[in-house]
């Protein structure tokens, strides 16, 4: 991808980045979390997911997407056989990595606010960077914010490819929304379907 970090974070290497992230204080999320979550997965994939921030279990674990709506993300990845615990020998294609927008999960999980989205934006930029993934999946709407800096509405944006520092992306439904409105997952099913035509 074409580079998206500026600043001291721009050439971190994993361990650095991983370093930087469990240190950070630039936000007040810190003095709250129990621990940050960085990210997990293969750190060479082709699939990214990116969510919003971790809940209580993910505070709790230091993992993301391990609650209930992370319990459907999983399900819906291996569905078209991609999982958080694909391997070095495994096809690239079947690898993700999965990071949230905010590594500090807020009190009551409350929406991100947008100095703390800045604030954690260079992670999650060079977390894209270093995996170059070939194609990036933002669900919900803070992921749309970070990665696209558009308010639209996700039924408006989804259903097309957009592009965040040249890799094509697709915007879907955040998997919590998904289980308040099991309705819309025949939409992000025909995302999921999209996202496999893109990569080809
Ligand atoms: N929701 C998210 O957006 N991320 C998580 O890690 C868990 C729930």
């Amino acid at each position: 991808p074409r580079q998206l970090v500026t600043g001291p974070v721009a050439t971190m290497d994993w361990p650095a980045l991983r370093a930087a992230v469990a240190a950070c204080t630039a936000c007040s999320l810190c003095e709250s979390r129990t621990q940050t979550v960085f990210g997990v997965g293969h750190q060479r994939a082709h699939w990214m997911i990116v969510g919003e921030a971790p809940g209580e279990q993910e505070d709790l674990r230091g993992e993301p997407f391990v609650g209930k709506a992370g319990q459907l993300l999983d399900n819906m990845l291996a569905a078209i056989g991609v999982s958080r615990q694909a391997a070095e020998g495994d096809d690239p294609a079947r690898r993700v990595y999965i990071a949230n927008v905010l590594k500090c999960r807020p009190p009551a999980n409350r929406n991100p606010q947008p100095e703390e989205v800045a604030r954690c934006a260079p992670f999650l930029q060079r977390q894209i960077e270093l995996v170059q993934p070939r194609i990036i999946l933002a669900m919900g709407r803070f992921a749309v914010e970070s990665l696209l800096h558009t308010s639209d509405a996700i039924g408006k944006l989804r259903g097309r490819v957009h592009r965040v520092a040249g890799v094509p992306t697709i915007v879907s439904y955040h998997p919590a929304y998904l289980l308040r409105s099991p309705l819309e997952k025949a939409r992000a099913w025909d995302d999921l379907c999209l996202a496999l035509q893109t990569l080809g």
